[in-house]
């Protein structure tokens, strides 16, 4: 099975990008993470990048004249880290057309609810699971799903549920769905990385294994 090379762009913590570190070490992601991407010089991915001697790049949008200039400055880093796929792993911007066109149906996300449920703009970390925690539902979850032009409305790819009927604060069921992420992203990016995606109008199949 030939090696990817895959970019990750991460904001945040970075649990999802240390989970899948180790998965690569244990050879169920035939994969090499080459370059880590951040818009947030604090963040807790960059000391996961700087300890498994990943590097990474801050790149922030504030610090570009447009989005345009911006855009262009990461397909740079891409190209020069010869990523073949963009594992978004709690980034919190959108992704520019110009990256989506790039890797068409080579980008993942993972989203701490079952989509298109509690999804689309502004809706990522605690103000998920505060919106799940107080519209009363009894299940919530986690869905990855490929990245187009809009905020969550990619083709999904694998979602796992999990009863929060016994739960009393969003940040229970962020502690819940996060451990559910940790187990079906692995999944997720292995087929991204085996090309075993593919994808017919909204929906994804997942080609058998090689
Ligand atoms: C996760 O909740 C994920 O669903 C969302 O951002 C968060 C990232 O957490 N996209 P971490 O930085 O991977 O711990």
């Amino acid at each position: 099975m030939e090696i990817k090379r895959i970019a990750v762009f991460a904001s945040g913590t970075g649990s999802n990008f240390r989970t899948l570190l180790e998965k690569i070490e244990e050879k169920y992601i035939p994969a090499v993470v080459s370059i880590l991407l951040t818009d947030n010089s604090n963040a807790g991915a960059i000391e996961i990048a700087l300890s498994h001697k990943i590097p990474f790049k801050v790149l922030k949008p504030k610090d570009f004249e447009s989005r345009q200039q911006f855009d262009l400055e990461m397909l740079s880093v891409l190209q020069k880290y010869n990523a073949e796929a963009i594992v978004l792993a709690g980034y919190l911007k959108l992704i520019g057309a110009e990256i989506v066109n790039k890797y068409r149906n080579k980008i993942v996300n993972i989203h701490p609810a079952l989509l298109p449920a509690f999804g689309g703009k502004g809706m990522y970390g605690q103000n998920v699971h505060r919106a799940v925690f107080e519209s009363g539902v009894k299940l919530s979850g986690a869905t990855v799903h490929l990245v187009n032009e809009e905020y969550d409305r990619g083709p999904i790819i694998i979602q796992r549920s999990v009863d929060i009927s016994d739960l009393n604060s969003p940040d229970e069921i962020a502690k819940r769905v996060l451990s559910i992420e940790h187990q079906i992203y692995p999944q997720a990016v292995k087929w991204l990385v085996e090309d075993r995606i593919r994808v017919e109008q909204n929906r994804t199949i997942i080609e058998k294994d090689l």
